[in-house]
């Protein structure tokens, strides 16, 4: 790496096991926060706080489990300015390849009138003695001055004067509540640079949470201010609306590398994957239109888009979903997708179509998504082989005009038919075990009993109530010929009696065929 390129590098610093874990309902075991921590490692963060050693066994244990087998990151664990807090951090730690060792303590007045009820002189007292017992122990100390964002700049600067005089390498300035606004807290950042001469060296982090949805925002802001860590959490998770998504920074600064002028060392084709893992582990669902790793941030429905994103993706598309390892379908089929769309989706299939047949395949797929909202690829694919499936045979023996079945709770199953029999209209009436055996005994009560039905299977090709059904079937002629058909439909029984007038067509023109009469 060239001295420019390290100079303009942005740490991540990953905080998904610690305040991510922070989240409500949230509690993840150490086999868990294991597991997720090599996750973090194959993306590529540059630092993984693993817990809160102090506040439980379970956090201790995960802090030193990861310590142990995650090497290539910096394992952090956070203490308080009290020297119980350090020591359970440093004894968790200390078999870390690169361990840190991460104190914090409030300066904003709500907080020292409020919760720690201390004066200034005291709180810069615990930094002094607390930040320099850490560096006693560990040569990589990150300091905190939590609420910075409501904290009096000039007694936040003291103070971080003072961590840094007693050996902190990191300042973190959070925004503990989420009130910061981006200039605003860009200018603390450019504050920090103007008016501490020991900052040159150490490295400025900002660690923002989500209250009124800006922790990204001012991450960016930071960044754009001298900021040389972002702090965050994978999905953006953590206490109360989350912290900084650190997906979305880090996108952010990949795509708009023109305008930060920065890079990360993020392997972001690791980045869906994590976001995944962490949904799952977590439990915490990512919502679907979430930036970068939400289930329709790379989804085009619109026929606009779609013909667009065909002829140039870059039309609609400021990343590219396999920079993200983004898995799933970027055209989504629905009644607004054009001809484009599905033919693209077909062709992808291996199936190309006539324009007329196309032109029906569309319709068809439109009439459906007008229904099911949207519609699965597998089900296009099913709609265009039904399609042409029907052009195949040209002149059907058979056609089906009209189908009607009743059924019931006590009521016995009755279907009738009416079919086009060489061009003569014919009726027939069933009652049978279900509406499918009414319909199949209606059919052949107008046809005569020359083919059997041997097999029938009904298949869902995806799932949900409004998913198409495919049906199967074999019929077998006098002569044990057997003839095979398939039919989809979003009606099971119309799928079913679809099936059956295609292999009656099929048996029929084999019979033809042959000399056979009925
Ligand atoms: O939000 C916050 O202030 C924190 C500190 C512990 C850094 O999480
Ligand atoms: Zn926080």
């Amino acid at each position: 790496m060239t001295t420019n390129q390290t100079q303009n590098r942005i740490k991540i610093f990953d905080t998904t096991l610690r305040d991510g874990e922070q989240s409500p309902g949230v509690s993840l075991s150490v086999q868990e926060k294991v597991i997720i921590a090599k996750q973090l490692e194959k993306l590529g963060v540059d630092i993984i706080e693993a817990g809160f050693p102090v506040s439980s066994q379970g956090s201790f244990d995960a802090v030193q489990q990861i310590a142990r087998e995650v090497k290539i990151p910096i394992i952090c664990g956070l203490a308080r300015c009290s020297k119980k807090d350090i020591d359970a951090a440093w004894d968790a730690l200390k078999e870390a390849t690169h361990p840190r060792i991460h104190v914090f303590v409030a300066t904003s007045s709500i907080h020292l009138e409020h919760k720690l009820k201390k004066s200034q002189e005291e709180i810069l007292a615990m930094v002094r003695e607390h930040v320099t017992y850490a560096r006693s122990l560990c040569k990589d100390i990150e300091f905190s001055p939590e609420d910075a964002s409501r904290s009096d700049m000039d007694f936040m600067c003291k103070v971080i004067k003072t961590a840094i005089a007693c050996g902190a390498t990191t300042i973190n300035v959070p925004d503990t509540v989420g009130y910061a606004q981006p200039e605003e807290f860009g200018e603390r950042f450019r504050y920090i640079h103007n008016h501490i001469p020991t900052i040159a060296g150490i490295t400025l982090s900002a660690h923002c949470h989500n209250d009124l949805g800006l922790a990204v925002a001012n991450s960016l802001a930071a960044v754009r201010n001298g900021a040389t860590q972002i702090e965050g959490t994978i999905n953006g998770i953590g206490e109360r609306a989350g912290n900084t998504a650190l997906e979305e920074v880090v996108m952010a600064i990949r795509t708009r590398s023109d305008f930060y002028g920065v890079h990360t060392s993020i392997n972001t084709n690791e980045l869906f994957k994590t976001s995944k893992l962490v949904e799952k582990i977590t439990g915490l669902s990512v919502q679907r239109s979430k930036a970068i790793v939400g289930k329709n941030a790379f989804a085009h429905e619109s026929g606009i888009h779609q013909h667009g994103i065909l002829s140039y993706k870059k039309t609609y598309e400021i990343m590219a979903p396999e920079d993200i390892g983004w898995e799933g379908d970027t055209f989504v089929i629905g009644k607004l997708s054009g001809k484009h769309a599905i033919d693209a989706t077909l062709k992808e299939a291996g199936i190309t179509l006539t324009p007329t047949q196309l032109e029906s395949v569309v319709q068809k797929v439109k009439t459906l998504a007008d229904k099911q909202k949207t519609v699965a690829k597998e089900d296009v694919v099913a709609i265009a082989v039904d399609a042409l499936g029907m052009a195949s045979v040209k002149e059907d023996a058979v056609i089906l005009e009209d189908l009607s079945v009743l059924t019931g709770k006590n009521i016995t199953p009755t279907s009738t038919v009416g079919l086009l029999i060489n061009g003569e209209k014919k009726v027939g009436v069933a009652t049978g075990l279900g509406p499918v055996d009414a319909a199949s005994k209606a059919i052949r009560s107008v046809i005569g009993p020359f083919i059997n039905l041997k097999e029938y299977n009904l298949r869902a090709i995806t799932g949900g109530t409004d998913a198409l059904a495919s049906v199967a079937i074999t019929f077998e002629d006098h002569k044990n010929r057997s003839f095979s058909s398939e039919a989809v439909d979003e009606d099971v029984i119309m799928a079913s009696v679809k099936a059956m007038i295609k292999g009656v067509n099929k048996a029929m023109a084999a019979h033809a065929q042959q000399g056979d009469h009925h």
